[in-house]
This record gives C-alpha cells, structure tokens and sequence, in this order.
C-alpha cells in the first residue's frame, strides 16, 4: 500500500488564513490599518537584513512592485536604487503614511495604487515584493500565479513563522495564540508554505531564513506588551496579555527587558 500523501501546501495555507482571519473581510483589514497606521512604524521593527538583501536584488534602472507596500518601509529604500516602484496597497490610511514619507524624503519615483492584488490590473516588473503581505487571500495559488506573471526578473515574498518552534525562541508565542488564535506551535513556518505553493504551481524558489534578536525595553511590563501585540490588539487584550507578559520578562535597573529571536523566511525566485 502506497502511504505517501502529498503535502497539499495551498489547501493548508488557506486553513490555517482562514482559521485566523477567516471571519475579517476586507473592509475590517482597511479599518484594523486605519486604526493603527499612524502607529505602524514606530510599533512594528523591520529587518535589517531583509532590507539589505531585497536592495541587493535591485539593480539601478530596475522597475519594481510592491505588493501590500503598507507604509513604504521597504518601498522608499528600494526606490532610491530603482528606476521606479509601484506601491500596491488597499488601505488607504497605510498609503497615506507613504504619500507624507515620500514628501518629508523628497521621493517622487513610487507610484502609488491603491487597490487589491485580487483587483489589480499591473504591467510586468523586473522585481516583485510581497513583504507580510498575502495573508487574505481567500485563493492563494491564483494570487502566487499573478505574482509570478508579473515578474520579469526576480520574485520575493517575505514572511515569518507562526509555528515557532523551538519555544525558546520566542516565549510568548503562546501568550500571543491563546489571545488573539492562530495556533502558534502548530503548523509549519509561513515561508514555507510560500515555497511549497509556489512548487505546487511549478515555481522552485530558494528558501532562506535569517534569525534575528529583537531587544526591548520598558520602564513597565505594559510598555513592552504594547510593542509585541498585534495591530488588532483592543485595550483589554493589551492588559491582560501584559500581565501574563511579566513572568517572562527580565528585570532591571531601569524597569524590564525582553529578548527573542525572530525567524525571517525570504523566499526567491529567478526567472530562468
Ligand atoms: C503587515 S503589512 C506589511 C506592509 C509592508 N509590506 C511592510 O513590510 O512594512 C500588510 C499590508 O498588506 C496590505 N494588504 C493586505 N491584504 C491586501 C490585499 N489583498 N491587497 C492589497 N494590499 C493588502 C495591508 O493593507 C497592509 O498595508
């Protein structure tokens, strides 16, 4: 008897997507940015290394796509090497944040969009990017198919780990599943699944993951419970996911401090 099932990587995608968002639609994803997108930068960390290795792609002259370009954390570095980048979003609000980013740094090469990648009508570019972004896509191999067609050059999706494992990695994974759902611990990392698709839809990517240490600092365990919640986080969930966050914390002269390392999954592809 032949026991070898095939991983299905989209069908466990779409299950582990719906099982978290299942029940937002896309009006409650732009009110959820709207509410937060002020806050955007200054709460959410960005990988150092991810930015030098997407700059690394991007050749002077290119032309290069953003898909779900939020607040332009990694648009507006890669706009000053390429010719020219289009920032694709459906939050109005996050696009915002971009428009004044791009006045304060004098950038005038993004053109901004603001639809949904399922909507979006977009020429080919030399790179595409979707950084944290394909998470509400109810059909996901038909998003990746887009994505690969608008490539000329390179693709990259970027993306994290929800089954975060070992624990130690990062201690208040639980924490975080028991309040807001989605299973932390289960599953496999999210970059992977994007490989797996993209294999399934006849794409071989190359996998690479970068770990990085995430440090904070707080005079109160509320202060650093308010920058490791999720951007949906309602005031009650943020007190009561501080209050658990303190036993896990360090203490210090100056209040409290935590640490973690954080998996980074960029997954690549070059047209051949
Ligand atoms: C976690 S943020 C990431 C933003 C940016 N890529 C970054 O790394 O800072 C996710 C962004 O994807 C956008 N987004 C989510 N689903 C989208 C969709 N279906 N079409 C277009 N944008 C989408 C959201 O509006 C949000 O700005």
């Amino acid at each position: 008897m032949n026991e070898f099932v095939p991983l299905d990587f989209a069908a466990a995608w779409q299950a582990f997507t719906r099982q978290r968002y299942g029940d937002q639609t896309d009006k409650d994803d732009r009110a959820m940015w709207a509410s937060f997108a002020e806050q955007y930068d200054e709460r959410t960390r960005f990988s150092d290394g991810l930015q030098t290795l997407l700059e690394a792609l991007v050749h002077p002259g290119d032309t290069v796509l953003d898909v779900g370009a939020g607040t332009g954390r990694i648009a507006l570095p890669l706009a000053r090497i390429a010719r020219r980048v289009t920032a694709l979003d459906h939050s109005p609000a996050m696009l915002d944040v971009l428009r004044r980013k791009m006045i304060q740094q004098e950038v005038n090469n993004i053109q901004i969009v603001e639809t949904t990648w399922q909507q979006a009508e977009v020429e080919p570019h030399d790179v595409v990017i979707a950084i944290w972004s394909l998470y509400r896509q109810s059909d996901i191999l038909t998003a990746l198919r887009k994505l690969v067609t608008a490539t000329r050059r390179t693709l990259v999706i970027a993306d994290g780990d929800s089954g975060m494992r070992p624990p130690h990695e990062m201690p208040h994974a639980d924490l975080l599943s028991e309040i807001w759902g989605g299973g932390a611990g289960q599953g496999i990392p999210n970059y992977l699944y994007f490989a797996g698709m993209l294999w399934q839809i006849g794409v071989r990517a190359n996998v690479q993951v970068i770990y990085e240490q995430r440090a904070y600092q707080g005079a109160t365990p509320a202060e650093i419970a308010r920058q490791l919640v999720p951007a949906r986080a309602t005031p009650e969930q943020i007190e009561r996911f501080s209050t658990r966050l303190e036993p896990l914390l360090c203490r210090n002269g100056n209040g409290y401090s935590y640490r973690y390392t954080v998996p980074i999954g960029i997954v690549t592809w070059t047209r051949g």
